[in-house]
């Protein structure tokens, strides 16, 4: 019997609070790079009654994304995405950061854009960190928005000379996602179709453990202290916020980009965690 398909990228705790939220009822197939960790989730939701097949996928290439839309296909038309897969700064070089995190998200929003059935959501998780990052303009976020996927790492935003350090590099990959998902949205609208991205601030997951015992953790903690709910989140937190999004309630909400920080930019814009002050 054909199901209505989720595609899952980045088995790690965010993107299963979400598929949890979402995910009764469907064949949900979850892609990541490290079958290990696909496989694990899998199990954990099989056996909470779920029905989720893992997948090996780098979203880093166009041929990996196809072939997760066509293991998809098999049991029936897709519904949803949720992209949940990205390496942080702590985790990649900045080459590694921008192929997955930009580039990556890019041709998955493209290549599910053109398969994602009537009626389809989908959402991608970008960052806090994109909103931290000084404007770029609107010729540069043009560019990011609607470069084709294939030209978009030669902007010459994204050359190494042009990037500081991989927190750098991954504040431009979260900004680009945001703009793809405002380009893609118009692309996704002309199937009813709908395409939100979440910004997360620090939430506890392994790649935010990464954070606190990597070179930054000082940084982070001293975030989450000062932010104005005073603590880091939970994924269940992010998957509330994809919740709105990807279902009915959220139908009119499309292009759009939600923060979900403990009001951590805030602060750092007009508050105790302004650059001056720390
Ligand atoms: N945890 C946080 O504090 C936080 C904050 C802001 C944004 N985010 C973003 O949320 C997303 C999910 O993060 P998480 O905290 O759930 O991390 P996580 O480490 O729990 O999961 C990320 C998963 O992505 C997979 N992955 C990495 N590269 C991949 C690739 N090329 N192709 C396919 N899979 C790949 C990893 O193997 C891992 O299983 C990331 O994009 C991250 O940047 C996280």
């Amino acid at each position: 019997m054909k199901k209505d398909v989720i595609l899952w990228t980045g088995a790690g705790q965010i993107g299963m609070a979400i598929a949890r939220r979402v995910g009764y009822g469907k064949k949900i197939v979850v892609g990541d790079k490290n079958i290990g960790n696909a496989n694990a989730i899998a199990k954990i939701m099989n056996d909470a009654g779920f029905d989720v097949e893992a997948f090996e996928c780098d979203i880093s290439s166009r041929e990996s994304i196809l072939n997760l839309i066509k293991k998809g296909k098999e049991y029936g038309e897709i519904a949803m995405l949720i992209n949940s897969a990205g390496v942080s700064p702590s985790q990649a070089p900045i080459e590694r950061i921008l192929h997955v995190d930009l580039y990556g998200t890019a041709v998955l929003l493209e290549e599910v854009g053109k398969v994602i059935k009537e009626g389809g959501t989908g959402v991608t998780i970008s960052s806090q960190s994109g909103h931290r990052m000084e404007q770029l303009g609107a010729k540069i976020d043009e560019e990011l928005a609607t470069t084709p996927t294939e030209e978009l790492l030669k902007l010459d935003v994204l050359q190494p000379e042009n990037i500081k350090d991989t927190l750098h590099a991954y504040q431009l990959a979260k900004r680009c996602n945001e703009k793809r998902v405002m380009a893609e949205s118009v692309k996704w609208g002309k199937k009813g179709a709908r395409i939100n991205s979440i910004s997360p601030g620090i939430i506890v997951t392994p790649l935010a453990i990464d954070e606190f015992n990597g070179i930054r953790g000082d940084f982070y903690k001293n975030m989450f202290a000062k932010c104005p709910a005073g603590r880091p989140g939970t994924a269940d937190e992010v998957a509330n916020v994809a919740e709105l999004l990807m279902t009915d309630k959220g139908a009119f909400i499309t292009g759009a980009d939600f923060l979900i920080d403990g009001g951590a930019t805030a602060s750092y814009f007009y508050g105790p965690l302004k650059p001056e002050n720390n």
